[in-house]
C-alpha cells in the first residue's frame, strides 16, 4: 500500500479517495490591508528544557545568558565535535506535555485557575506560525502541515515526508557546515552564568570567549500565549538565550542570528528580505532584542548588530522589495478563518493535511485512512495526538 504523501498532489491514485481540497489563494501584495488584525503581545506560561541527551525536563537548566562575542571569531571551531540532534517529524508532542501541565496548575508561574479559563484556538510551535504568517513572502519554499480540530483547539504539526526528512538529514557537506556557523555563534554569545564566561571544560585550548562545545540537543523553550486577531494561540519554541538576568518573562530574551557581512547594495536588499523571519519568529514569542553576527564566508566573525525587533519594520519600509508586517498578519488571520471554515471534523479525529505553495496559495484536504496511518508513524496516537492527550481532553 503507498504512503499517501507519496503521491503527486494532483495525479492521486482513484484508489486514495479524498475530498476535492479546498483553497485560499495568495494575497495581495501591493496593498496595506485596511484593517490588519491586532496581534497581542505574548505572555510567558512556562518555560522547559532538553538535556544534552535530548529529555525534556521542567527546569531552566538549558537556558543561557548573553554575552558579547568575541571581534573576528572562527564560528568553525568545534565542529568535528558536534552533537547533532537528528531532523525530526516536528510533533507536538512536548508542547503538550507543556500545556497539560500548565493546565492542571503543575506549574509555577500564572495559574490558570486565577484566569478564565482559556479557550485556545491554535496550538503549535513557533516555527510553524513563523512559516504561516511569511508566506505572503516566500518565493521558493513550499510547506505541509497535518491538521486536527478538536473541541475548537486547531493542533498543527509540519507533515515531513520521508524524502524530506531524508534530504534535511542528509545535508551537503556545506550547508551543515554554515548551520554549524549559527551555532557556533550561539556558543560564542552565551554563559551558563549571567556576566561570566564560562571555562571551557571539553578542550584546554579553546579560543578566548567559545560557551562551549555545540550539541543541538539542548535547547530552552519557552511557551506564551497570545492573541492573533480575535484567536487565543499558544505557542512553543526555543529561546537562545537571555540579556542579563532572567526575571520570568519574555522581557530580555535575545534571539541570536547569523547572516554574511554586507559588501553592497544586493547584499543589504538580500539582508532586509531576511529580516522579515527573524521578525516573525521573534515577535511571535516576545523576543524583543535581535543580536545579529555578521561573517565572512569563510566563517569569520566580523561585527554584531544588535536590533530592537519592534524598529525592524521600520528599516525596511520604503526600500525596494520591503516586506510589509500587516500583510503577513492579515494573512495569518485569514489562514486561520480558512481553517475554520475548512477544517471540519465530527469526532476530532480527521487530521487535514494543508499545502502551502508559493505564490500560489493553500489548499487543505481531508486525508483518507491510509493517509492518518502514515501520519501515526506506527505510535500509540489519535491522529498525531499522542494518546494520553487525548484521553486527557476527551474523557
Ligand atoms: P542562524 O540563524 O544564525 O543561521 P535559530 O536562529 O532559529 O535560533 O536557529 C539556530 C541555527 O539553527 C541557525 O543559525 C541555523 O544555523 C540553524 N537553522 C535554523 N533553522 C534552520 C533551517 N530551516 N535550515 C537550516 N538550518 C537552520
Ligand atoms: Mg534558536
Ligand atoms: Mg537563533
Amino acid at each position: 500500500k503507498r504512503k499517501a504523501d507519496d503521491s503527486d498532489p494532483v495525479e492521486r491514485p482513484d484508489s486514495q479517495k479524498r475530498l476535492s481540497p479546498a483553497a485560499l489563494s495568495y494575497p495581495n501584495l501591493s496593498h496595506t490591508p485596511i484593517k490588519p488584525p491586532p496581534f497581542q503581545r505574548p505572555s510567558q506560561l512556562l518555560t522547559f528544557s532538553y538535556t544534552p541527551d535530548h529529555v525534556l525536563e521542567f527546569n531552566d537548566d538549558a537556558l543561557r545568558y548573553f554575552a558579547d562575542p568575541p571581534g573576528g571569531a572562527d564560528l568553525g571551531y568545534g565542529y568535528d565535535r558536534w552533537i547533532k540532534r537528528p531532523d525530526e517529524r516536528g510533533r507536538l508532542d512536548a508542547l503538550l506535555t507543556a500545556w497539560s501541565k500548565f493546565k492542571n496548575g503543575l506549574v509555577d508561574g500564572p495559574s490558570p485557575a486565577q484566569s478564565k479559563p482559556l479557550d485556545i484556538s491554535v496550538m503549535t510551535w513557533r516555527g510553524i506560525m513563523t512559516k504561516i504568517l511569511t508566506a505572503p513572502y516566500e518565493e521558493r519554499d513550499s510547506w505541509e502541515l497535518n491538521v486536527m480540530r478538536v473541541h475548537g483547539t486547531f493542533y498543527l504539526e509540519e507533515h515531513l515526508s520521508d524524502a524530506k526528512l531524508k534530504e534535511k538529514n542528509d545535508m551537503e557537506p556545506r550547508h551543515r557546515l554554515q548551520t554549524y556557523y549559527g551555532y557556533a555563534f550561539e556558543s560564542y554569545c552565551t554563559t551558563s552564568v549571567p556576566g561570566q564566561r564560562d571555562n571551557d571544560s571539553t578542550t584546554g585550548n579553546a579560543p578566548r570567549g567559545w560557551g562551549g562545545d555545540v550539541n543541538t540537543n539542548v535547547q530552552w523553550c519557552s511557551v506564551v500565549k497570545t492573541k492573533l486577531g480575535d484567536r487565543r494561540i499558544v505557542i512553543g519554541g526555543e529561546v537562545d538565550c537571555v540579556r542579563g538576568k532572567y526575571s520570568g518573562n519574555t522581557d530580555n530574551f535575545v534571539e541570536l542570528k547569523t547572516s554574511l557581512s554586507i559588501r553592497g547594495p544586493s547584499d543589504e536588499a538580500r539582508f532586509e528580505k531576511k529580516l522579515l523571519k527573524f521578525y516573525v519568529q521573534s515577535f511571535l514569542l516576545g523576543v524583543p532584542e535581535i543580536v545579529v553576527g555578521f561573517r565572512k564566508p569563510s566563517g569569520q566573525l566580523t561585527t554584531t548588530q544588535s536590533f530592537q525587533t519592534v524598529q525592524i519594520p521600520r528599516l525596511v519600509r520604503g526600500k525596494p522589495g520591503a516586506w510589509d508586517p500587516l500583510i503577513c498578519l492579515d494573512w495569518g488571520d485569514k489562514f486561520l478563518s480558512f481553517l475554520y471554515d475548512t477544517v471540519e471534523t465530527d469526532t476530532g479525529r480527521n487530521v487535514w493535511r494543508v499545502i502551502f505553495t508559493p505564490k500560489v496559495g493553500v489548499t487543505a484536504t481531508l486525508l483518507d485512512e491510509a493517509g492518518v496511518e502514515d501520519v501515526m508513524g506506527g505510535e500509540d496516537r489519535v491522529g498525531f495526538l499522542p494518546r494520553w492527550y487525548w484521553d486527557e481532553m476527551v474523557p
